[in-house]
């Protein structure tokens, strides 16, 4: 299964709240921080561990130690108040910001920053984008990870289209998928319907 859509009650009545219209800027950015910290958890259900002895205050204990180091590729700028969350579960995290926007008359992905220099230095890198919708900066993103030399990549959104989901499958089916709801489909500007509207506008109050 490549995409997973999370039935967690607790994912679906905050993507509720999240998806209102009434729903202010600071409730907006405190609901994708929690929504992100859930998916997280299911995201990373299948990390590896390793096991090392240590010494508690009482006596030596086996413990499990992540064997996989995470990294984090927000897309900016809607994907930063996902990185927020993502940094308190790994705050070692090796975070490589992702500039793409889409052209509004084109609706193609244009690149505008990235720092992916030297070698990657985490196993697997997640990249953050609350809104999957037509997958055209998804894509280029799983591109321009690739190209750097990343070899097992996870994205992590809120909600998709069908669209979306389908063009990311089809360009990297190795890329597993994780989101909080797919809804019906996209508009002609490219607006996920029923979605929540512009997630970038919506956090900072553009
Ligand atoms: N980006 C958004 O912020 N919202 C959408 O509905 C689609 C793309």
């Amino acid at each position: 299964m490549s995409v997973h859509i999370s039935q967690h009650p607790l994912i679906r009545h905050k993507l509720g709240l999240l998806r209102r219209r009434d729903t202010p800027p600071w409730l907006f950015r405190q609901l994708i921080r929690e929504l992100t910290l859930l998916l997280l958890y299911e995201a990373t259900a299948d990390l590896t561990l390793w096991t090392e002895r240590i010494e508690t205050p009482l006596e030596v204990a086996e413990v499990s130690t992540l064997a996989q180091r995470v990294g984090l590729a927000p897309i900016l700028r809607a994907g930063l108040g996902m990185v927020e969350a993502a940094l308190e579960l790994f705050p070692t995290a090796d975070v490589r910001h992702l500039g793409i926007y889409r052209d509004h008359a084109t609706l193609l992905p244009v690149e505008y920053y990235s720092r992916l220099q030297g070698i990657p230095r985490a196993d697997v890198y997640l990249i953050l984008d609350p809104m999957l919708a037509t997958g055209q900066s998804a894509v280029a993103a799983v591109d321009l990870l690739t190209r750097w030399g990343v070899q097992h990549i996870k994205f992590v959104g809120l909600i998709g289209a069908p669209e979306g989901i389908r063009r990311l499958r089809e360009s990297h089916p190795a890329v597993e998928i994780y989101l909080a709801a797919e809804d019906r489909q996209l508009n002609a500007a490219g607006y996920i319907l029923p979605g929540l509207g512009d997630a970038g506008d919506r956090q900072f109050r553009t």
